[in-house]
């Protein structure tokens, strides 16, 4: 199926084969490098909701990278930016040791979205690059150098991120791992302490203060989290489960770190940073993904009393904060305000989570239904009894629907909750094309077994 006049390019695209491009990914590739689906999908195009692979058949792209497409593939606004860029031989590399507009501009208008108090920005390349300044700049303003992070948390693949790794599968062997203590996830699905969350009085928060009291000498430098997990499977802690944890961390001299790498940049369907709408009592929010619409961007922003301590000295990351990538992510909150993509985020995420649960009626492998705005998590189970992780089944739906040429992700410690993350612009009709490949392939899977 080849749509909206995107045919494969004889010429570049198919010039060398998918198996050619395999072959020569297994030579040189490291071996973490793994592609999803079992027959490897090569796109080279995309635009708006919509990807193309090789041969001009277009996929509803409902994962966006990871999580990374916020305004759509190849906004026209974007486009037109920066080919006015090339065309004027703009400057595509200064370092922070010369001024720019774009650069200043994106930092100003960053710190106007953040909650109040927290308006000192610092660019980076990436989400881990965000963290890992993130961490420095709360241990080096505290001088503590203890950090709390959650079990079946994600915050980066570098070596001080990977450390707080809640997920066994992304750590290294002989990882250096210092100064960093876990509490358990509050998940309310299966909720570790075996309470019904109704009733619950966040049994989860107050391990935050026993695992302080118990496993460090009694201060912290800082607490990570991040307010929807990500990786974990977008886990979804409800709202107070932040006020009380911030309040414990700051009675213990810690900063709270609040990592919207994936909820960030309107998502979630409230604020632009999901920190101001539940009121998260942070001293650092970091981002990265979306806020950039891809390109390869991050951002810590932080609290004066926390950029403080750092004068005097040198923080330096030479491609960060660059004009084209700047660029991009100053263009993509332009029009996440112009075309109201938040409130899109939300209604459109609320009509699809109705409708996902109107597809749990009918399916038992739907055992839950969670997430915020347009960060929506499907997590599938063999039994709704047991909940055991039907990570078979999972992997099954991800290739049933891109036969129905609907790409969508997969997270979680078992790799079995579906994650749905398109782009910001998914109409209703978009919706109801997911709604309707999930629930055909459902009914494939369940009638099979
Ligand atoms: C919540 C969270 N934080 C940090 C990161 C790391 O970002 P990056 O891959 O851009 O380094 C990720 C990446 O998946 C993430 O999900």
């Amino acid at each position: 199926m080849s749509l909206a006049g995107f045919e494969a390019s004889k010429t570049l695209d198919t010039v060398e084969s998918n198996a050619q491009l395999l072959e020569a990914r297994k030579a040189h590739f490291i071996p973490t490098a793994v592609h999803y689906y079992k027959e490897a999908l090569h796109l080279v195009r995309a635009k708006g909701c919509y990807v193309y692979d090789e041969q001009g058949r277009e996929y509803l792209d409902v994962i966006g990278g990871i999580v990374c497409i916020s305004a759509g593939h190849n906004h026209p606004k974007i486009q037109q930016r920066m080919i006015e860029m090339i065309q004027n031989d703009e400057i595509q590399h200064t370092t922070t040791l010369y001024l720019n507009r774009h650069t200043t501009r994106l930092a100003e208008k960053l710190a106007g979205e953040a909650p109040t108090g927290i308006h000192k920005v610092a660019f980076t390349n990436s989400g881990s690059e965000a963290n890992e300044l993130a961490l420095m700049v709360a241990r080096h303003a505290t001088g503590e150098t203890m950090v709390m992070s959650l079990q079946h948390g994600y915050h980066g693949g570098t070596s001080g991120t990977l450390a707080h790794c809640g997920h066994h599968s992304w750590r290294f062997r002989s990882q250096p791992v210092s100064n960093v203590v876990s509490a358990i996830a509050p998940n309310c699905y299966r909720c570790p302490f075996k309470k019904d969350p109704a009733n619950c009085h966040l049994e989860c928060a107050k391990h935050v203060e026993e695992t302080i009291q118990t496993t460090t000498h009694g201060k912290l430098a800082a607490f990570i989290a991040e307010p929807v997990m990500g990786v974990g499977g977008f886990i979804t802690p409800p709202e107070e489960y932040f006020h009380l944890v911030a309040d414990i961390v700051h009675r213990y001299g810690g900063k709270y770190i609040s990592d919207e790498v994936q909820t960030g940049a309107g998502r979630c369907g409230q604020d632009f940073l999901l920190t101001k709408s539940l009121k998260i009592d942070a001293d650092i929010i970091t981002m990265a993904k979306g806020f950039g619409n891809g390109a390869a961007i991050g951002a810590t922003i932080m609290r004066s009393e926390v950029a403080e301590p750092l004068t005097g000295k040198l923080y330096f990351n030479t491609f960060a904060g660059d004009p084209f990538q700047t660029m991009q992510a100053l263009t993509t909150m332009e029009i996440i305000q112009e075309e109201n993509l938040i409130e899109n985020a939300r209604t459109v995420g609320q009509y699809l989570k109705d409708g996902l649960l109107e597809l749990q009626k009918r399916h038992p492998l739907i055992g839950d239904v969670r997430g915020r705005g347009l960060l929506v998590g499907v997590e599938l189970v063999k039994n709704r009894e047991t909940k055991e992780y039907a990570t078979a089944e999972t992997n099954q739906l991800m290739e049933l629907m891109k036969e129905r040429n609907v790409l969508i992700g997969k997270g979680g410690l078992f790799g079995n909750v579906v994650r749905l993350a398109p782009a910001l612009t998914l109409t209703r009709a978009q919706a109801d094309q997911l709604l309707a490949a999930l629930d055909e392939s459902l009914s494939v899977i369940e009638k099979a077994s």
